[in-house]
């Protein structure tokens, strides 16, 4: 396994809320230590939108094959670990073979079949809201969208999503300073379980094939080559890990911003929808925190202004980038009009870019589209405490609970 790079000893906020809302850091790290070496860690880290888009999109010198990296996910048995065929931590050409076979499944045709099903889910979360004046956004719908949609789109039956749900928490649970033996033992018990649980499915839906995400992977045929069921299994955990708690964090940050950030959005949205798409473009660029990826550097280099050396490790801070003032005009307020907010790197650029981006976008969109038909108003509940209310996730601190109280037409 690889060693992991603790990510606290580069930033070393000094609380949650600040790692929530990180901006001093960013404007510091962009101003005066754009490319700087973290001793701690040994990294270097790179903040400028330009060195991050290239450290991404560069794989002739910053390769996606690391020995150390920042990502804690998956977990330590044969169960919870990428290998066959499928692996997506490689640079091309050798990447081109499994990212074609993953993008079967995300073509424009599956997001058109997948679009009524979304809205069926989002239609069920808002009914079981029932008639609550005050509901928890994160549990009652940003942490359950995501779930319920890829246990729709993967064909897990209806009755055993809380089962898949308790799985994928367990699987990314991301590793703490202490106690990392009881984490472990969790997330390798997940792992089997879920291993025995969709293998023999798998099987099965080899002879009963059908609109979904791993009917599709069955179909997928890249240079003569196909994935085998067990290469399949990994292949959904890696975007169990890729597609949940990411867009789980979008709409939970996007509704924060709503109550807090600047309280006259939702009412400007909610009438003119056509603001949607480039309100949460703009959620992307300015409260997707944190958004940050490692690349090992290929050969000796000096393209970022200093001496790289083979096997160093950058971390590129896509959302320190999306601040960066030589792209985005007064880049610290939230601007849902500005017209290039979909220039930001929290997707990733180059070879690697993020496949499930439509998917992210459709469901955030789907999800607070209908959110609005159903609510006219929406108001932060006193007393929410945001500091108590933040958990430790792959990406970063993760809003745990928002309460908000909600007023229907
Ligand atoms: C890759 C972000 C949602 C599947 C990436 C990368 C980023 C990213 C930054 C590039 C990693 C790198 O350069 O090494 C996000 C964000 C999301 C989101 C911010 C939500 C707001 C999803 C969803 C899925 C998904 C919903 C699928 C269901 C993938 C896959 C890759 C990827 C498979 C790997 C592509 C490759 O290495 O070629 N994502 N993602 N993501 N994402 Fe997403």
């Amino acid at each position: 396994n690889n060693e992991i790079i603790s990510l606290e000893e580069i930033t070393e906020f000094k609380s949650s809320s600040e790692e929530f809302s990180p901006y001093a850091w960013y404007k510091d790290k962009l101003q005066n230590d754009p490319v700087s070496y973290n001793e701690a860690t040994n990294t270097w880290n790179v903040f400028r939108y330009n060195d991050v888009k290239r450290v991404l999109s560069d794989y002739e010198h910053f390769s996606n094959v690391r020995m150390r990296t920042t990502i804690s996910v998956g977990a330590d048995v044969d169960e919870g670990k990428h290998a066959g065929k499928f692996n997506l931590m490689t640079d091309p050409p050798e990447h081109r073979k499994s990212r074609s076979l993953l993008a079967a499944a995300f073509t424009p045709r599956s997001l058109k079949l997948w679009e009524p099903r979304i809205q069926e889910i989002v239609s069920e979360l808002i009914d079981s809201m029932e008639d609550k004046p005050v509901i928890d956004i994160v549990d009652d719908f940003a942490s359950a969208l995501p779930t319920i949609v890829i246990a729709d789109l993967l064909g897990v039956p209806t009755k055993d999503r809380m089962l898949f749900q308790q799985w994928v928490y367990d699987l990314f649970l991301p590793m703490p300073k202490e106690n990392q033996e009881t984490v472990n033992e969790r997330k390798r018990k997940a792992a089997v379980e879920y291993y025995s649980y969709l293998y023999p499915y798998i099987v099965q839906k080899r002879s009963n094939l059908s609109d979904d995400i791993i009917s599709d992977l069955i179909r997928a045929e890249v240079d003569g080559d196909q994935l085998s069921d067990d290469d399949i299994v990994r292949t959904t955990m890696f975007i169990l890990g890729a597609g949940i708690e990411t867009t789980s964090h979008l709409l939970a940050n996007t509704f924060y911003s709503f109550l807090y950030d600047n309280n006259e959005i939702y009412a400007e949205v909610r009438d003119q929808r056509e603001l949607l798409p480039n309100t949460v473009e703009e959620m992307l660029r300015y409260r997707f925190n944190i958004a940050k990826m490692d690349r090992t550097v290929k050969a000796d280099n000096n393209l970022l202004g200093v001496d790289l050396k083979k096997g160093d490790v950058v971390v590129a801070w896509m959302s320190a980038a999306n601040m960066d003032g030589e792209v985005f005009e007064d880049p610290f307020t939230l601007n849902i009009h500005r017209p290039n907010n979909k220039q930001h790197l929290t997707f990733g650029n180059g070879p690697h870019f993020c496949l499930g981006a439509p998917l992210a976008r459709l469901e955030a969109i789907t999800g607070i589209s209908m959110f609005m038909d159903k609510f006219a108003r929406i108001e932060p509940v006193p007393g929410f405490n945001l500091e108590e209310n933040l958990t430790p996730s792959a990406a970063g601190k993760m809003l745990s609970s928002l309460p908000v109280r909600v007023y229907r037409k």
